[in-house]
């Protein structure tokens, strides 16, 4: 089996192909399902020793045949390795499914790909492209997503922010800043607790996002830290400068993406950073064909729906030169995550 005289691949390879996909889905299912009924988190309880799928499914109250099929799915997924009868994680996969806190968390994306908002909905509205707003997102759609936003925010608070020249410091002595599509306030609180001098303000222009952030600095102890404010950012306007703009995984969503760096560069104070955290769409065939570049694929049916695209990273260069900004440079911090940066 492979490719004929004249390079073109053969039905068998083909169809290895496309069963790949379906052996993705099936995975996806799996991840998600283990994680949404309890079973990854208790299998991570279990440990090295694992668990027998009886004990597994008698522990959660589940059936017991239910659960082996589940387990042996998850086996064939790689989430799960198995010995003696047992079934224990695979290595890391605890931090990666389960643990919010970890940079590399990714179980985020598994959830947010399951809710309707994702495909069901672009299929409906496939003929008259309808449209949607985070207004008409669901509370699961809004809080899945921003399990997906939190390990960008953990990479960059403070890790990616570090790489930004000159900026630590400021960020250390204690400096305003706002966080624009602040969302559900995940990235406010960890720059709240990794920089204690700092004052902090969140914008978005979805009121039940601002709910729910204003619920998470609650819990977290910070809700007399941050102000928040609802607004769309074409038409924030603030009575004081701030040394830094964040914009975390949302900057491709402006309805007007230059008059948002207009409102940007007039928020910012001489020489302060505007500091950009976004997927890095891939502009290549190959980088498209990537695991990386299909992940993006994926959400681009969600951005199509609010009537955007994710951006390849090179936009918010040309982006941050056409509105005068200076000393512009990018971080690479993962294959799927990109800082864009520029000084007003
Ligand atoms: C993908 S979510 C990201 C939220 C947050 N930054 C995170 O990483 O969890 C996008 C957010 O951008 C907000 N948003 C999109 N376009 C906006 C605009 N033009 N003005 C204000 N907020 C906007 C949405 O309301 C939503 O909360």
């Amino acid at each position: 089996m492979g490719t004929t005289a004249h390079g073109v691949p053969e039905i068998g390879q083909q169809v290895n192909l496309l069963l790949s996909h379906a052996a993705g889905y099936v995975a996806h299912r799996t991840v998600a399902m283990g994680v949404r009924a309890g079973l990854v988190e208790a299998l991570a309880e279990a440990g090295e020793d694992g668990l027998s799928p009886d004990e597994l499914a008698d522990r959660l109250g589940l059936d017991r045949f239910y659960v082996a099929t589940w387990c042996r799915a998850a086996f064939g997924a790689g989430i799960c390795d198995r010995s003696g009868g047992a079934y224990r994680l695979a290595p890391h996969m605890a931090t990666l499914l389960l643990d919010l806190s970890a940079p590399a968390y990714a179980g985020g994306v598994f959830e947010a790909m399951e809710q309707p908002e994702m495909f069901t909905r672009f299929e409906q509205h496939l003929a008259t492209g309808q449209r949607l707003w985070w207004d008409g997102c669901g509370p699961r759609f809004i809080r899945a997503v921003s399990r997906v936003g939190r390990p960008f925010y953990r990479r960059l608070v403070p890790g990616g922010l570090e790489q930004v020249p000159g900026l630590a410091e400021r960020l250390a002595a204690g400096c305003r800043v706002l966080d624009t599509a602040c969302g559900a306030g995940m990235g406010l609180v960890l720059l709240a607790q990794a920089y204690p001098d700092c004052e902090l303000v969140g914008v978005d222009g979805d009121e039940f996002s601002l709910e729910v952030a204003e619920e998470n600095l609650r819990t977290a102890g910070l809700g007399d830290r941050v102000r928040l404010v609802h607004s769309p950012m074409e038409k924030m306007t603030f009575d004081r400068p701030f040394t830094v703009v964040i914009n975390n995984i949302s900057m491709h969503e402006c309805r007007d993406i230059d008059q948002v760096a207009r409102q940007v560069r007039a928020a910012l104070e001489p020489g302060g950073w505007f500091v950009i955290s976004d997927f890095p769409f891939p502009d290549d065939d190959d980088g498209l064909r990537s695991v990386p570049g299909r992940v993006m694929s994926g959400i681009q049916f969600f951005e199509a729906q609010i009537d955007d695209q994710l951006l390849p990273r090179r936009v918010y260069d040309d982006l941050l030169a056409r509105h005068g900004f200076h000393g512009i440079g990018s971080v690479s911090l993962t294959p799927m995550h990109a800082v864009t940066y520029g000084r007003a």
